[in-house]
């Protein structure tokens, strides 16, 4: 039965990327046991939840999202007794915890797809996945022209002459939803991990599933952060938000409510406008659904308050709140990416050799930023590392780098790697105290022992407070609870109260004023002299 309570309306959940959070023993890998020996930090913090990115069975050929094994635990990151002991801890500490499922493809290393190979076309064995055969005359060509997300074709040709759709990395087959044993299968795994107390799911490539029964022609790729945008006057995609699957998420949701609590489960869908994304959140399909039209939005309070009118707007008509986000694993760091001021959105990832964002900017905005959106109503997700206002890594040596974009672009897109570099606990401890040795499987920037949390925590004015304090007072207000309305402003500022508190964010070089009488409780930046609001800053009064 669902409860009263809906914790997830306005909670504020934190991604842990399992590899770059904590690691125990010092194998240069974040695992289980270093995520649990940290989940009180984040309980002072002052979130509601944690979503663990992927820890499952995989031979991480894109870190951790090809996987193997649904139901055991990869041994870099420990195994199930090591889950077990997370989830308790969290849960003692009054932390929920939600994990990745990730159904659109297995790993090529997964049981059935090992099985499908030595299978021969027509099996059922090769039913679970999307093998056709090939075009031209002997076969030779794919059996359509879609393109893989990471770059290059999204068909693999197997000796026996057929073809296997991966929209994501080669070793990561699609499965066929359209296969009652695929979807019975996802089934048991959701009850696997409900079983073992896990508080929901964040439903990786949720707009992915179920393909065009045609798999009608379309060479549009998306790129990787912003897989599945359709690009500007491209037709309708034949493999993103397709009508199918939705009767896919209200079955999970029949599942899910048959658990005690309030378990969730949170898309991940690139999918625009956002009246489409709001049919993944109706009453009885998920919960959540990340906001990444807010995420991508350019630094300016006219887009932004477009963007979070209309989104709230769309999820309001099927009573759903919206689901704030700046950061993940899969975007450049808030830190950086607001670090430019050359109108260009630099999805592909920054080099050593590109244009390198302005840090002190980036930072300053990061702030404003986060404290605007932590006065929003709903829930929002917060990064591992944003807290500390860590930036991108920029200047990484291509030699390091894993993401499988950067190979399959041509090495075009930089990819993903520069925001998952193992986070910065102490200043003067090897790893920055990411784990007892100096080893991390990508490598920390020496400017990143500024950023360590040991530096920050209380320090009046750090990243790290101004989070904890926003967080508090979010909590003490019940601001995920609130309801938006606007002032009026100058175009140049934003402003917003979410009950009785003011929420005002100045993006142009005046200093902005604040309304007579009110008390400021909280601003990213110090105010000026006369209290004023300075540019990039963002201030809550009440
Ligand atoms: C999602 C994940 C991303 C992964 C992709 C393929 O977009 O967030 O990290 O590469 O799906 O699973
Ligand atoms: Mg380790």
């Amino acid at each position: 039965m669902p409860s009263p309570s809906e914790w997830w309306r306005s909670a504020v959940i934190y991604q842990i990327y399992p590899r770059s959070f904590a690691d125990s023993d010092g194998d240069g890998m974040g695992d289980l046991p270093g995520i649990t020996s940290r989940l009180s930090d984040l309980r002072d913090l002052g979130v509601d939840a944690v979503w663990l990115s992927p820890f499952y069975l995989s031979p991480q050929h894109d870190a951790g999202y090809d996987v193997a094994d649904y139901r055991t635990v990869d041994p870099r990151f420990g195994d199930l007794g090591d889950a077990d002991k997370m989830i308790a801890e969290a849960r003692s500490l009054g932390l929920r915890v939600i994990v990745d499922l990730v159904p659109n493809h297995t790993s090529n290393e997964h049981e059935w797809f090992r099985a499908a190979l030595a299978a021969a076309p027509g099996s059922p064995e090769r039913e679970r996945y999307v093998f056709r055969d090939g075009r031209g005359e002997d076969g030779s060509e794919p059996p359509n022209t879609w393109l893989s997300v990471f770059g290059g074709p999204a068909w693999e040709r197997l000796p026996d002459g057929q073809w296997y759709l991966h929209l994501f990395d080669v070793s990561q087959p699609d499965l066929n939803w359209g296969n009652p044993e695929v979807r019975d299968e996802f089934v048991a795994i959701l009850r696997f991990w409900l079983d073992r107390g896990v508080d929901g799911f964040r439903v990786d490539v949720a707009h992915g599933l179920i393909k065009d029964a045609e798999l009608a022609d379309w060479e549009w790729g998306g790129d990787v952060i912003l897989g599945g945008l359709t690009p500007e006057g491209a037709p309708p995609p034949p493999m993103w938000d397709q009508e199918g699957v939705h009767e896919i998420y209200q079955q999970w949701r029949e599942v899910l409510n048959a658990y005690e609590g309030d378990r969730i489960l949170v898309a991940e869908a690139w999918v625009q406008p956002a009246e489409r994304l709001a049919r993944y959140v109706r009453p009885d399909e998920m919960h959540q659904a990340f906001n990444f039209e807010y995420l991508v939005t350019p630094w300016g309070a006219d887009p932004l308050r477009q963007v979070i009118d209309r989104t709230s707007g769309a999820n309001a008509t099927v009573g759903a709140p919206t689901t704030w986000v700046l950061s993940n694993h899969d975007v450049m760091r808030h830190a950086s990416r607001l670090g430019f001021s050359d109108g260009k959105d630099h999805r592909n990832g920054i080099g050593v050799d590109d244009p390198q964002p302005d840090a002190p900017l980036g930072l300053r905005r990061a702030r404003a930023a986060s404290l605007q959106m932590l006065g929003l109503p709903g829930s929002a997700y917060l990064y591992q590392g944003e807290e500390l206002g860590l930036p991108e890594h920029t200047t990484m040596p291509d030699d390091f780098r894993e993401d499988p974009t950067f190979e399959r672009s041509g090495h075009t897109e930089v990819g993903r790697d520069g925001c998952r570099v193992p986070i910065p606990w102490e200043a003067d401890s090897p790893s920055f105290g990411f784990g007892p040795a100096d080893a991390s499987w990508l490598p920390q920037p020496a400017a990143w022992a500024e950023y360590a949390l040991d530096r920050q925590r209380g320090i009046p004015g750090s990243t790290y407070e101004l989070y904890r304090s926003a967080l508090r007072l979010r909590r003490e207000r019940s601001l995920g609870h609130g309801t938006l309305s606007w002032l009026d402003t100058p175009a140049e500022v934003l402003a917003f109260r979410n009950g009785d508190l003011l929420v005002l964010t100045n993006f142009g070089d005046a200093p902005a004023e604040l309304p007579l009488g009110v008390r400021v409780l909280l601003s990213s930046e110090p105010l000026t002299e006369d209290g004023r609001v300075p540019r990039d800053v963002t201030v809550w009064a009440a």
